[in-house]
């Protein structure tokens, strides 16, 4: 058995009211589907409040909140109409405040999302720039172009959607007749802000102070490596760009270096607070261009999908590990790490289905860029071309479970979806008719887009709605919830969630320093690291026994059999 070291290069005076971020446990609500208070089918501020007691013994740090503002849900309240206010259907700013002090008050930090690529189509902004004309200041704060051809009746570059189709929407004139073409990267209905625009800028900035100001500790920023833009006069066509996630910057919308210069700028506003507002940044990039988002002069704190996309695999799962604690180490921001969210296929699922074939129109999808929306980096692509009889959901937990207790055990903050402290698997089967997702139905056959993951939750198996709501769920409920349920599984002290309850409460007392020590074991399938708390962490990959090293076992994600090995696809947190 040999050591390798990862020591934090420079150690920092840390100080726990600034940087609770750094290694925390957060807990990521889709708040239309976590719990519906009023009986509408729509999970609801209310809803959150009245589980906060749920929230406090799961053992987070903080809530990561989903979009809740007023929005024609045309991309799950990512095309949101108004950045200031809450949905009437989730509830009220009084409701919202409620629901924070509630938070507070159980020790849980809230991290709200904020969209700044796009609003909805239905924006007041949005709106006055349809009833204006061409050239006019109200155009100017989105990206208007007249279109090709001797009427204009061509879209201005052949560019495509992220949800697939035009990236472009030719618009209705004011005096009616056909007009200008706008540019939205994603659904038709979420129209591209212009971040060369000051007012832009500014409204943003208010919008940050005006949800500080409210008490939330920090924000989840949605596509931030896009806004900024260079169009020049002929636009290339999509064929002739650089890949989307290229290392140089010179996309023409992705990654480009002046976004940076917003960050700093929002910086300024975070650091106005006391403590100062944290930020993370939603940056699908080339790795070796996450450093800026993470950087303590931008918004400190970058997701990398990097064990995401990975396979149930230790050597990706080591290299991906050792990677992202080095590029921390030269930012001085922490870590982070997630398996699941509302973008991507539940990770219990994608390793049930690991081992089935790419199907081969999703193979040529694949090749193009990673999909800033995430669905095809969530391998949604698997399940259209897999059957449900390929999947192997007892495996797929097992190692989901072995996955999550290792993520837990790693310096920097973990990342967490709603319903995976319950094992929840996708939900597979919902007819195409009750999809919401823009993502199914702008790639038919070959996308199923992202509704499996955002199934309302299954709280409680007697009652309506699987106790979501009092009337119904607004995506159907598969039969198994009933198997699955949170109130099932208090009651079981070997269940998922208590499994997860007491992995985060000895995370929380076990962090130590950001640092990790990997121990070489004989078993390449066999990943071994220790914390400077004499916290370790093993995980058996393969699919044979290993023999345990010795040491005090603490958690196990699996059975643990009594004769000194440790089974497949399982992880165990020991001392030594
Ligand atoms: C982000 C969100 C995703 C959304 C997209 C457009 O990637 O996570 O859900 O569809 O941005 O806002």
């Amino acid at each position: 058995m040999t050591v390798s070291s990862h020591p934090r290069q420079k150690p920092r005076q840390l100080s726990p009211a600034h940087d609770w971020w750094r290694q925390a446990s957060v807990y990521q609500i889709y708040p239309r589907s976590f719990h519906d208070s009023n009986g509408d089918g729509l999970g609801d501020l209310p809803g959150i409040t009245a589980k906060v007691p749920y929230l406090r013994k799961l053992g987070i740090d903080a809530v990561w909140l989903s979009p809740f503002y007023p929005s024609a849900l045309a991309d799950g309240g990512y095309d949101v109409d108004d950045y200031r206010n809450v949905d009437p259907r989730l509830g009220t700013l009084a409701d919202f405040d409620e629901m924070t002090a509630a938070l507070h008050e159980a020790g849980i930090k809230l991290i709200v999302d904020i969209v700044p690529n796009h609003s909805s189509d239905r924006h007041e902004w949005f709106r006055e720039a349809l009833a204006s004309p061409a050239g006019s200041p109200a155009r100017d704060r989105y990206i208007f172009r007249d279109g090709l051809g001797p009427d204009g009746s061509e879209p201005p570059s052949d560019w495509q959607s992220i949800f697939g189709g035009s990236a472009w929407e030719r618009i209705t004139e004011p005096d009616g007749t056909p007009g200008q073409w706008y540019l939205h990267l994603f659904a038709k209905e979420q129209p591209d802000f212009n971040w060369d625009n000051q007012e832009v800028r500014e409204d943003f900035l208010t919008t940050l102070r005006f949800w500080a100001d409210r008490g939330v500790d920090g924000f989840r920023v949605d596509v931030a490596h896009g806004l900024t833009k260079h169009l020049p006069e002929t636009l290339p066509a999509e064929i002739e760009m650089p890949g989307m996630a290229s290392e140089h910057g010179q996309h023409l919308f992705w990654d480009r270096d002046e976004v940076h210069d917003i960050y700093a700028q929002w910086r300024q506003v975070f650091n106005e607070y006391d403590p100062p507002r944290m930020a993370v940044a939603e940056a699908w990039v080339h790795p070796s261009r996450r450093a800026r988002y993470a950087s303590p002069e931008g918004l400190g704190q970058a997701f990398n999908f990097d064990l995401l996309t990975a396979d149930f695999d230790a050597a990706d799962f080591r290299s991906s590990i050792t990677r992202n604690l080095a590029e921390a180490d030269a930012t001085g921001a922490s870590s982070t790490w997630v398996f699941s969210n509302h973008d991507v296929v539940r990770h219990p699922t994608r390793y049930g289905l690991s081992a089935a074939p790419v199907p081969e129109a999703a193979a040529e999808t694949e090749t193009g860029t990673p999909m800033a929306g995430g669905a095809h980096d969530g391998k949604a692509w698997l399940l259209a071309g897999a059957p449900e009889h390929e999947l192997d959901r007892d495996l797929g937990l097992a190692r989901a479970k072995a996955a999550t207790l290792l993520m837990l055990a790693l310096p920097g903050s973990a990342y967490l979806y709603q319903g995976e402290e319950l094992g929840l698997h996708e939900v597979t089967d919902i007819p195409d008719g009750q999809r919401q997702d823009p993502a199914f139905f702008r790639n038919p056959g070959v996308d199923i887009g992202r509704d499996g993951c955002r199934v309302p939750l299954p709280w409680d198996a007697d009652h309506t709605a699987f106790g979501f709501s009092e009337t119904g769920a607004h995506l159907p409920q598969p039969q198994w919830f009933s198997k699955v349920a949170a109130e099932l599984q208090e009651r079981n002290p070997r269940s998922t969630l208590n499994l997860y309850r007491k992995a985060l409460w000895l995370r929380q007392i076990l962090q130590g320093p950001e640092e990790l020590q990997w121990i070489e074991e004989d078993d390449p399938q066999v990943l071994h690291f220790a914390r400077p708390q004499g916290w370790h962490s093993v995980t058996n990959f393969g699919d044979k026994p290993v023999p345990l090293p010795a040491g005090l076992v603490l958690l196990s994600s699996g059975v643990l059999p009594q004769d000194g090995t440790l089974r497949p696809a399982t992880t165990v947190w020991m001392t030594r």
